[in-house]
């Protein structure tokens, strides 16, 4: 079996004054490649805090992290990276893309920044807009177009460089119910069609539902699973 992501025996802890608090307690995670997995809890369980560690964001107090074989944690900042840019992509509450950009340049910068010669990075970046229904939309910028196109720019954006693993956090929070229906409906086509693997942090139930397995995490901790036999 492959693996996009194993994690063993993740900790970060916070130290705030006297206080500790331990926002990642002993997780492990392992994400097949190609798989789509959501991880759920309530506000301040530590989700985000799991995610930063998990990108190479935040490095945690202990355990280890493997994206596609190669070991986050294992070396110097520039390979951790190197790791990042090559192997991951990011969708976040925020899409964070640049006004003054068109869709098309927006989704081309990655590209560009990792190297890839301009024509070939435009062609790409337009292959990826046309997968997330945006083809006729290249030239617009982030004002021209609605909050749902805004939302598949960034996604295009995170998987136009063909990465082992997307980390999303709350990739639908400020979105309608129709809208984020159709934004989890183009990842699972993503994932089925591209097989490209996807770890989905949210709250929201139907979300979670799209995806081939659920962790639950509370305190820190993921809570073990039982299900039961019909
Ligand atoms: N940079 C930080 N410094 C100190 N404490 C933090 C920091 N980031 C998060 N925390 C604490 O860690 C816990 C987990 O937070 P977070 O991962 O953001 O939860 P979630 O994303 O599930 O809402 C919370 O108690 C939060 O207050
Ligand atoms: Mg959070």
């Amino acid at each position: 079996m492959a693996f996009a992501l194993q994690a063993e025996g993740l900790w970060k802890l916070y130290e705030s004054g006297e206080s500790v608090i331990h926002a990642v307690q002993d997780v492990s995670l392992s994400i097949e490649q190609g798989s789509m997995v959501a991880i759920m809890g309530p506000s301040g369980c530590g989700k985000t805090t799991l995610l930063n560690v998990l990108s190479g964001i935040d490095e945690p107090n202990s355990g280890m992290v493997r994206i596609n074989d190669e070991n986050l944690y294992g070396s110097t900042d520039d390979e951790r990276t190197r790791v990042r840019g090559k192997h991951m992509g990011f969708i976040f509450q925020e899409f964070n893309l640049l006004p003054v950009m068109t869709a098309l340049e927006n989704v081309e910068l990655p590209l560009l920044i990792q190297g890839m010669p301009a024509s070939e990075a435009r062609q790409e970046a337009a292959k990826a807009l046309n997968a997330v229904g945006l083809g006729d939309r290249l030239e617009h910028r982030p004002a021209e177009l609605s909050g749902g196109q805004e939302h598949r720019v960034a996604i295009a954006r995170a998987v136009v460089h063909r990465p082992t693993i997307v980390l999303c956090d709350e990739p639908t929070g400020n979105l309608d119910a129709d809208t984020s229906g159709s934004i989890i409906r183009l990842l699972r086509t993503l994932c089925n069609v591209g097989n490209t693997t996807f770890l989905i942090v949210t709250h929201d139930e139907s979300i979670a539902k799209q995806c081939d397995a659920i962790r639950q995490m509370s305190d820190g901790r993921f809570i073990e699973e039982f299900t039961e036999e019909e």
